[in-house]
């Protein structure tokens, strides 16, 4: 395509479609034709190292010919059914999730994108328990529906507040900036004991659930304490309260197992899921439930559904993608490229000044950038946009330049690439971030 092509196209577009979390004349939209593995191509012709996997969503990169195959197939096939219909590629999902998930995971409730997943799990905790209130993290991110929102503690939920009553905040297993100003593991994890202090205080017999993100994704990537998530587990466990991991962003093999929760040996009563699941070739995402959640609707009406639940499409997508995950070994690669980028994270840190915190568990890594490392003062304060002309601007002009598709967040640059990268490109990546992190901080 030619410029000018481009240039029509981008005009065509931005004339009806409006674009997500900016305003309209800001954004910059990267165009896309398609794609292989870790890279695709713009309409110029340029290839793009995509870091950040389409929003964290494509798991098993472009271009992956098995899935693509199984969603033509099931069009031909069936490609609209009613949300109760039986079919083939339904009964394999629901077995293919029980089989991925831990302990008696063994039940799915299926919806389109994580946002639902989180609303439905929080009807079904309130249906479960007959209890009203839920806890969630302050520095965490549920989806841009308003429950979701209402679950979200970050900056994204402020614009359409107030959303639903009954939310409590918890603090985050934000080590590197402890919310207590405490070392772990002489802190005792008071991130996770200090829940139980919230319970109490507000009555844990009003509470039905707790919503955790398995690990932290676009609000940080903390990589939670050994004790984090146990601690919890036994507190949901002395009140009757749910548990909920949030595995929309680290499950499907992104922090290097199937779930994070499965690095801690926890199992949730309900797990919410999405983007992996098809690794972005078709909407869909599940909420899985124990036996004991489950059984509750043996007899009592389970209030909640969609037009689009189940759809064969999206059924289908999501059994091709996790064979491929199974067949392809991605969980075991994704390890593997995990401990090869905290090695070139923590090289990255000892070599530029600016980097105070490089953290990351398989392949959902960010570099926190500091004004003071002795500090650890954040380069610029939260939710504050990017300053024009600063550190930050020059870095993701930087990295544009080197046709990096990477997110950055105020101080925060993530690192997710697709679970399909092998290491020389994934060092091909962190090679183009060393040399924008060196362009930006050497520029005036
Ligand atoms: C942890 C987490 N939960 C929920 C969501 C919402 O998912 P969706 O955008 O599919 O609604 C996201 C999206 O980024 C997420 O990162």
């Amino acid at each position: 395509m030619t410029p000018s092509e481009q240039a029509a196209l981008e005009k065509r577009q931005r004339a009806h479609v409006m674009f997500t979390w900016s305003a309209q004349q800001s954004a910059r939209p990267v165009s896309i034709v398609g794609g292989q593995g870790a890279r695709f191509t713009d309409h110029a012709g340029d290839d793009w190292l995509d870091f950040e996997s389409q929003v964290f969503n494509a798991n098993l990169g472009h271009g992956e010919n098995r899935i693509t195959e199984a969603i033509a197939r099931q069009a031909r096939e069936l490609a609209c059914a009613h949300p109760a219909a039986m079919f083939e590629a339904k009964a394999a999902l629901g077995e293919a999730i029980a089989r991925v998930t831990p302990g008696d995971l063994n039940h799915v409730f299926l919806c389109l994108s994580g946002a639902e997943a989180n609303e439905n799990a929080y009807k079904i905790a309130r249906q479960v328990t007959g209890r009203q209130k839920v806890i969630a993290r302050r520095r965490s991110y549920h989806g841009a529906t308003m429950g979701a929102l209402s679950l979200t503690g970050d900056n994204r939920r402020w614009a359409t507040e107030p959303g639903l009553w009954g939310v409590l905040r918890a603090e985050d297993p934000y080590c590197y900036r402890c919310p207590f100003g405490l070392e772990h593991p002489a802190c005792g994890t008071r991130c996770a004991t200090h829940i139980e202090h919230i319970i109490q205080m507000e009555g844990p017999e009003s509470i039905a659930a707790i919503f955790l993100e398995g690990m932290t994704g676009t609000a940080g990537a903390f990589v939670p304490p050994p004790d984090y998530w146990p601690t919890v587990r036994a507190i949901c466990d002395r009140y009757g309260i749910l548990l909920v991991a949030d595995e929309v962003l680290s499950g499907f093999g992104r922090t290097g197992a199937w779930f994070a929760v499965d690095h801690f040996g926890v199992v949730p009563d309900m797990m919410v899921m999405a983007k992996g699941i098809t690794g972005g070739y078709a909407p869909l995402a599940a909420v899985a439930m124990r036996d004991h959640v489950a059984e509750h609707f043996a007899d009592s009406t389970l209030w909640c559904g969609l037009t689009g639940y189940a759809h064969p499409i999206s059924c289908a997508a999501g059994v091709a993608a996790i064979s491929v995950y199974e067949a392809d070994g991605l969980i075991a690669h994704t390890a593997k490229m995990g401990r090869h980028l905290a090695a070139r994270l923590a090289d990255l840190k000892a070599k530029h000044p600016i980097i105070g915190d490089a953290r990351n568990l398989g392949l959902l890594g960010a570099l926190d950038f500091v004004a003071d490392r002795e500090t650890r003062a954040p380069l610029i304060a939260y939710a504050a946009p990017t300053p024009p002309g600063s550190f930050l601007a020059r870095l993701d002009t930087e990295l544009r330049a080197r046709r990096m598709h990477i997110c950055r967040k105020w101080t925060q640059l993530f690192i997710a690439p697709p679970l399909v990268i092998d290491q020389a490109t994934l060092d091909e990546g962190l090679d183009h971030i060393d040399a924008a992190l060196t362009a930006a901080s050497g520029a005036a």
